[in-house]
């Protein structure tokens, strides 16, 4: 029986192996021995024998990429050692002076570099016991990262077992998750047919798949890795770093294969520039470069700051620059209504793709940079950011030029155009503004707002083009045969939406508040404010006073929330919301009403030391709405002391007698608890 069982252990796990060798040579060697069908059929076989004995089954078998449930939130990991950063050069004179800084430290050494392509990605930590992956994790602060590891097994490249037989028992390695660019673009691509969000890079596509709470969703993204640094509390001992590139190689991980090695400073100089090149030519993107002191003696005697390593430095890449001409200079209303001003150019060629448009980002900076329609600029790319003007080249100047004039009014709909103090940017506040309205209808039916399932951008696109809506309030007339009207719509999608938009209907008035999209009022602003002026009503005939005497409100918000209530436009949407029934708080009114006469009643409460949020009045007020009443003195009769910040006499008393003493926050939390 035994000696069975045995047998049957032994198999399974020798078909892993095999498995693990064609992974590896599929996905970090990109060179296959066998054919994808027959692959399948290992894994098919491996897959049966497993649910035959599920004795068997480890966590680090090759079966065990994805099928982990979704966890509700990540927790956060200490690294086992900081994750350091990496100091920036921009030079070759920045980068001999970092040769020279180690020179002086280590005088007389023979010192040479290896050179590695910097992958821009997310850096992970990995952790190894006897060959098992146990962790991942994100790098976080350096200190402390999130646990990721069901999301890094679903990476192919890393493996979940490491190949060999004298493996270290524990191991730490360091490397940078990244999207290919094929697969960042297939994605996006995919993402227009499904109506989703676009990443704007490969970077923010991998860290927003890394970070994904179902690993299932990882797994679709095609994520990929290269390692470059390992830590080995103990085990096998190695003299320079290319060594141990050549380790992690052997024993399964994906290492870079563009890495050289440079005796001195000057080959690793003019292998940096080699690259500014040849990056284009790469199906990933890099940065920069990374140099590293190749002995790991010499690392030792080096050591480092607080924030990075003596011992290497990241050459980073260039911004391309080139000269042409402004041909005029228009004004974008932007999602959110920002009005930027933006340089039409003559076209020129800048890191092979042609630019025609320079943001010029607000009126100060052109002010500042002195740019007028005519002039001859020089412009920049740096990495995938937008190109931007750098300067005016004055000695082109022929006279001719024109100064550039912010508009008082929004380009798109006619608005009067605001600048609030001390901003630098112009802005239009209409909600009817169309240039808005698709971005405001896309917050609006958003998870934390009004949470519209099925309301995705191509749908928004139609609703506004058609003219079908013209603000948000709209969506509450929309009838079913205009949805059905749409392309690709089809009638149980139509019914869904609708049933969407109704359901929408009781939302809360935080939702609401923070659906309006007012600037600077995000999820726990609206919270905090209605947690003030719980019903709409309330919140609209209240002054800036009143507003900045709240907290955690500035008087930034405030400003920004009575200049929303304000303007007319947004008065009359209010009112077409209220004629659909929308709540505008009274649904809580009558919840806490009810409430309200349970929870505190016969209770009497002492207050104590000073609250950060509610001023002596209102806690008391609070209390007398719940049914409790507030004394000012602590006897044998006191149920309950809220004590706040450098509490007086009352506190100690209360500790005597044994009262409950209940802080902000709990007192908090058990008037807004359900
Ligand atoms: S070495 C002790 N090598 O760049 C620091 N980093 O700006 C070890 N990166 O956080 C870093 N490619 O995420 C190193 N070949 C490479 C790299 C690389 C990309 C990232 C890494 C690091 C950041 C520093």
């Amino acid at each position: 029986m035994t000696f069975n069982s045995n047998n049957i252990k032994n198999k399974i796990e020798k078909l892993r192996e095999e498995i693990r060798y064609h992974n590896y040579r599929y996905y970090v060697l990109d060179d296959p021995s066998i054919s994808d069908t027959e692959y399948d059929q290992l894994m098919k076989e491996l897959m049966e024998w497993e649910k035959k004995y599920p004795q068997y089954l480890t966590s680090a078998s090759p079966t065990q990429r994805v099928g982990i449930e979704p966890v509700p939130e990540f927790t956060t990991v200490q690294h086992i050692t900081p994750m350091l950063s990496l100091a920036n050069a921009f030079s070759s004179e920045e980068l001999r002076a970092f040769d020279q800084r180690i020179k002086k430290l280590i005088p007389q050494q023979k010192l040479d570099y290896v050179i590695e392509l910097k992958i821009d990605g997310l850096a992970v930590a990995l952790v190894y016991e006897n060959g098992i992956l146990v962790r991942g994790a994100t790098r976080g602060d350096g200190i402390t990262g999130e646990e990721i590891t069901s999301n890094i097994k679903t990476i192919k490249t890393i493996p979940l077992k490491l190949f060999g037989d004298d493996l270290p028992s524990h191991l730490e390695i360091y490397g940078e998750v990244y999207m290919k660019k094929s697969d960042f673009k297939k994605l996006n691509e995919d993402r227009i047919k499904k109506e989703e969000y676009l990443f704007a890079n490969p970077r923010n596509a991998a860290a927003g798949s890394v970070r994904q709470l179902d690993p299932q969703i990882t797994a679709q993204r095609h994520l990929d890795t290269f390692i470059y640094q390992a830590t080995f509390p103990e085990g096998p001992k190695f003299k320079n770093h290319i060594e141990v590139l050549n380790y992690l190689k052997k024993i399964g991980f994906k290492v870079n294969p563009h890495i050289q090695l440079g005796q001195d400073i000057e080959e690793a100089i003019s292998y940096c520039q080699e690259w500014i090149e040849k990056r284009e030519d790469l199906d990933y993107e890099i940065d920069g470069m990374v140099i590293k002191v190749n002995s790991l003696r010499l690392r030792e005697e080096l050591g480092s700051t607080t924030r990075s390593p003596r011992w290497a430095i990241a050459y980073k890449f260039p911004a391309q620059q080139v000269t042409t001409k402004i041909r005029d200079i228009i004004v974008q209303v932007g999602r959110t209504g920002a009005l930027t001003p933006v340089a039409m150019l003559d076209p020129v060629k800048i890191s092979g793709s042609v630019v025609q448009r320079a943001t010029l980002h607000n009126e100060d900076e052109i002010r500042r940079k002195d740019i007028r329609i005519g002039d001859t600029v020089l412009v920049q790319k740096a990495g995938e950011v937008i190109p931007e003007v750098v300067k005016v080249i004055k000695e082109k100047r022929t006279g001719k030029e024109k100064e550039f004039v912010m508009p008082s009014k929004c380009p798109v709909c006619g608005a009067k155009v605001s600048r609030l103090e001390g901003e630098v940017v112009s802005r239009c506040n209409s909600l009817t503004c169309l240039a808005q309205l698709k971005e405001r209808i896309r917050h609006f039916a958003s998870r934390n707002a009004m949470d519209i399932e099925g309301l995705g951008p191509a749908i928004i696109d139609q609703l506004v083009e058609n003219g079908l809506i013209k603000n948000v309030s709209d969506l509450y007339f929309l009838k079913r045969d205009d949805l059905i009207s749409l392309e690709r719509m089809a009638e149980k999608s139509a019914d869904n939406l609708m049933n969407a938009i109704e359901k929408s209907k009781n939302r809360s008035l935080a939702n609401l508040i923070y659906g309006l999209g007012i600037r600077y009022v995000g999820v726990h602003t609206s919270e905090v404010i209605t947690r003030y002026f719980p019903t709409l009503d309330q919140l609209r005939k209240i002054n800036l006073e009143e507003l900045i005497e709240i907290n955690e409100i500035g008087p930034k918000i405030a400003e920004s929330v009575i200049l929303f209530f304000k303007e007319k436009e947004n008065l009359d949407i209010m009112e077409r919301l209220r004629s659909v029934d929308l709540n505008f708080g009274q649904k809580e009114e009558k919840k806490r009403k009810k409430k309200r006469v349970q929870i505190f009643t016969g209770k009497q409460f002492v207050l104590t030391g000073l609250l950060k949020d509610f001023t002596r009045t209102q806690v008391t007020e609070i209390i007398g709405e719940l049914g409790g009443r507030v004394t000012g003195s602590v006897s044998k009769k006191t149920d309950y002391v809220v004590v706040g910040e450098d509490p007086g006499s009352k506190y100690d008393k209360a500790q005597k007698l044994g009262i409950t003493i209940i802080n902000e926050e709990e007192f908090k939390k058990i008037i807004t608890s359900e």
